[in-house]
């Protein structure tokens, strides 16, 4: 069911794997990557309102789209509706297709300064936030949220209620709370009652299930268990875009090394034709390299070289001679299980790092 088209608004989706808006991730080259390996649909990583109206440099750098990608949604955050809608306008006017309104952000200063998760502890202020960005744009529409603040003040039904009253045409629910670490297991109950919640009062809304999704079984067991009508996947797509090719039913979630090799080499070629051939763009390939690793057996010592990558040439090369070092039909995870890799690879164990991962808020 996941493998099957999903009309949001005016948009044919190829599929319902979609991925998620990820900040200091989501660029040109990796959305390019996860596209063309099938991804339903892909977000430029969370932009702040405020930002954005101010007109800051590095908010709109973060515009950029290549022309390969026909359909390609945005994500905003702001504290209040004057603010949202105005950003919607802005980004309806930049030819989005479709723009998703962020209400779940943990992140200590962006909840602080009353942006991402700091709206689902006010119903009426996210319902009034929702109805004006409907307003400003006739594209379709989301919002993402979470199962509520605190484990002890859960309210994703009366916030799904809300968004699906004021309009949006798409809902994402991530399984946790707030002030959930990833240590915490996402909830397929909390996600399912939203969908509910969602559907009594629009029956034609999607919903979308997010959270724990590290492979094609993970998000086939999300879409049964919630009745969702599709999935988002957040960190299972670091550095494994295959994932998302196994979700459309077109291929394994692991690739062979001679996949690998070839998806990787693309991705630098990508990442090269946006960044440059410098050594500031292959710092920024490091992380990529470093998450591309994970999976592969005897891999510390490549880990190593990949963190200290200082020329886009270096990287090509590092990648070949890793590739042509396991026989070629190797394939990924042959001797060592996903859960065993998930529970020890620092990939998935983010929540520190991701105080650090957000962009520019206030347009300074
Ligand atoms: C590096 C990173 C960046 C993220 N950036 C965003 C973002 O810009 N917008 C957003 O809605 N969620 C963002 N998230 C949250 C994820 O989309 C997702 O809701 C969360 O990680 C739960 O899914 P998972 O358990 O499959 O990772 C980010 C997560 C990570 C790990």
């Amino acid at each position: 069911m996941l493998d099957t088209p999903l009309q949001l608004g005016s948009l044919e989706l190829p599929n319902r794997g979609l991925l998620a808006p990820l900040a200091g991730v989501s660029d040109v080259p990796f959305r390019r990557i996860c596209q063309e390996l099938g991804a339903g649909l892909t977000y430029v990583e969370m932009l702040a309102a405020i930002a954005l109206l101010r007109g800051n440099r590095r908010t709109h750098e973060m515009l950029a789209r290549h022309e390969s990608e026909c359909v390609l949604g945005v994500q905003v955050t702001g504290p209040d509706a004057a603010r949202v809608g105005a950003a919607v306008r802005v980004l309806d006017e930049a030819r989005f297709e479709t723009i998703d309104l962020n209400m779940g952000c943990p992140v200590r200063k962006v909840v602080g300064s009353g942006n991402g998760s700091a709206l689902l502890r006010d119903t009426a202020r996210l319902e009034e936030i929702v109805a004006t960005a409907r307003a400003a744009t006739t594209r379709p529409l989301s919002v993402k949220i979470r199962l509520g603040f605190t484990a002890n003040t859960i309210n994703v039904e009366a916030n799904a209620a809300a968004i699906a009253r004021a309009g949006a045409d798409l809902l994402t629910i991530h399984g946790r709370t707030r002030d959930d670490s990833y240590a915490v297991r996402v909830s397929h109950p909390g996600i399912a009652a939203g969908v509910k919640a969602a559907r009594a009062v629009n029956p034609r809304i999607l919903v979308i299930g997010n959270g724990d999704i590290m492979s094609s079984a993970d998000a086939k067991r999300m879409q049964e268990a919630t009745g969702a009508d599709g999935i988002m996947v957040s960190r299972g797509a670091l550095g494994n875009p295959w994932i998302f090719r196994a979700i459309a039913g077109q291929g394994d979630d692991d690739p062979t090394i001679v996949e690998w090799k070839e998806i990787v080499l693309r991705h630098l070629d990508y990442h090269t034709a946006h960044y440059g051939d410098t050594e500031m763009a292959a710092r920024l390939t490091r992380k990529h390299l470093l998450w591309y690793a994970s999976g592969f057996p005897h891999v510390n010592r490549l880990r190593e070289r990949f963190s200290l990558v200082a020329s886009m040439e270096e990287a090509r090369q590092l990648v070949s001679d890793f590739a042509r070092s396991l026989p070629s039909d190797f394939r990924r995870g042959e001797d060592r299980p996903r859960e065993a890799v998930v529970s020890s690879d620092p990939k998935y164990q983010m929540d520190r790092q991701l105080d650090r991962g957000v962009g520019t808020l206030d347009g300074e």
